[in-house]
């Protein structure tokens, strides 16, 4: 593929994309949710294409998860030679280097200047459920706070803290007890009212955890964790104001809970340092990820205190997860984006956000614009003034850059994300924000 811009040739979906569709509609879980029919064949840095050869921007990612691009050629070698050698062993009977080798690496970048472990899975939701064993067996208690909006994973005790949209949890219960849902810091969507445009949101710390919570519904001896994305993703790309963190980490060590950040989404990376909690200087006692970490191939990590990580043999394990090709392909993802990606991210995602900041100006459908490096949400709204969604709006600009071949996704109620793979160049920040404001403008005639 010599371009690094979007080409449409047929109409969409093209004759191939077609029969591929029909066969999925036929033997494909229906729980899916597909917004337009792209239907890839091959990809490239920020490109794909499809299966009748139209050329596709990528500011979907795989949601958040080809973070060195599509196929990036060094992670291709290192999975080929991996793939070679050893696909597989189990880590939770036998020893191989690049599972040792990884962990010793995520010790080394994550936040705080502690020993700390790593246990491996194969997903965000695995890495989640990992979490939320260590703290249940660390501290003896049964009790998580998680956020309304936020997403942890499918599986039911992940799900059990996810809280995004209902249809995630409808007919699934009863879901794990012991999990409370408060309001997460959403400065644009105040959960007091407040309207000033900087609300510090402390109110949800000092008075509905502290104050409230912990003296009526949740004795705060009985809270194993605090779980918290640092930039909500699922939930709207919602970046908390700065102090937030900050909030979470002083009662969670005024109570003796552990706080677990969530930087599946918002990691690897995506904001321009390689976590989102870099931003803020606060360090979580255990921090999950997956999607970017290995560049396409399935892997989840928990990476915990040492000292949290008091479970036996036996407690805990999984047969493929922190598979030697997976950990091979984190191994080379980590290195790229060390050498280079993260500071694509950050430069890219300075000028891309340049560009938007100005829309809810220009566009009267554009409530907000927000984030960090390249992750970025643009939410839309029927009124500025009463800033009520606009789900109609969103998703008619979705599906209209999909046809001018942008690839981006919805998050929250009503918003667009962006989260392309950290590879992108100007010219291609230049081409979607071209396709966005074309698209943002019809749909608000
Ligand atoms: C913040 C966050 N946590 C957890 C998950 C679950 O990850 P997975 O789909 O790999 O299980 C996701 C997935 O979107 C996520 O965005």
């Amino acid at each position: 593929m010599e371009t690094k811009l979007p080409h449409i040739s047929t109409p969409l979906p093209g004759p191939e994309a077609q029969k591929i569709l029909a066969l999925d509609k036929q033997y494909v879980s229906p729980s899916y949710t597909r917004d337009y029919p792209l239907v890839a064949k091959r990809g490239e840095g920020a490109i794909v294409e499809d299966v009748d050869g139209n050329l596709f921007l990528d500011f979907a990612a795989g949601i958040a998860v080809v973070s060195t691009g599509h196929c990036h050629p060094d992670v291709v070698k290192v999975i080929q030679r991996q793939a070679a050698t050893l696909i597989h062993m189990s880590g939770t009977d036998f020893y191989y280097p690049a599972l040792a080798q990884l962990a010793e690496k995520l010790a080394q970048i994550t936040p705080g200047k502690f020993p700390k472990r790593v246990a491996f899975g194969n997903s965000g939701t695995e890495a989640m459920e990992a979490a939320m064993k260590i703290a249940r067996y660390h501290t003896g208690r049964h009790r998580f706070i998680a956020f309304l909006g936020a997403f942890h994973g499918r599986t039911l005790g992940s799900l059990s803290l996810t809280a995004s949209k209902a249809v995630q949890r409808r007919g699934f219960g009863p879901l794990l007890s012991g999990v409370v849902h408060v309001p997460y810091a959403n400065p644009y969507r105040c959960p007091q009212g407040h309207r000033a445009p900087e609300c510090a949101c402390d109110c949800i710390c000092s008075d509905l955890i502290e104050r409230q919570l912990f003296k009526t519904a949740v004795p705060p001896e009985d809270v194993a964790a605090i779980v918290v994305e640092p930039i909500q993703g699922e939930g709207g790309y919602v970046v908390p104001p700065p102090t937030f963190l900050d909030n979470l980490r002083r009662i969670a060590d005024k109570y003796g809970i552990l706080l677990i950040f969530d930087e599946v989404q918002c990691g690897m990376g995506r904001t321009g340092k390689m976590w989102a909690c870099d931003h803020t200087g606060v360090a979580p006692d255990i921090l999950v990820t997956a999607k970017g970490i290995a560049s396409g191939l399935p892997l989840g990590v928990t990476v915990a205190r040492a000292e949290l990580m008091d479970w036996g043999p036996g407690a805990h394990a999984s047969t493929f997860g922190g598979n030697p090709v997976a950990c091979a392909a984190a191994l080379e993802t980590i290195r790229l984006l060390e050498e280079k990606y993260i500071d694509n991210a950050a430069r890219q995602g300075d000028y891309l956000m340049g560009k938007l900041v100005d829309w809810p100006h220009k566009h009267r459908i554009v409530g907000q614009v927000r984030g960090r490096g390249l992750m970025i949400g643009i939410e839309l709204v029927k009124s500025q003034e009463t800033r009520e969604p606009n789900p109609e709006a969103r998703n008619r600009v979705i599906e209209r850059a999909f046809q001018l071949g942008l690839l981006v996704l919805g998050c929250g109620e009503s918003t667009i994300r962006l989260m392309p793979p950290l590879v992108i160049d100007r010219e291609q920040a230049d081409c979607a924000v071209e396709i966005l404001d074309r698209c943002t403008s019809e749909a608000e005639k």
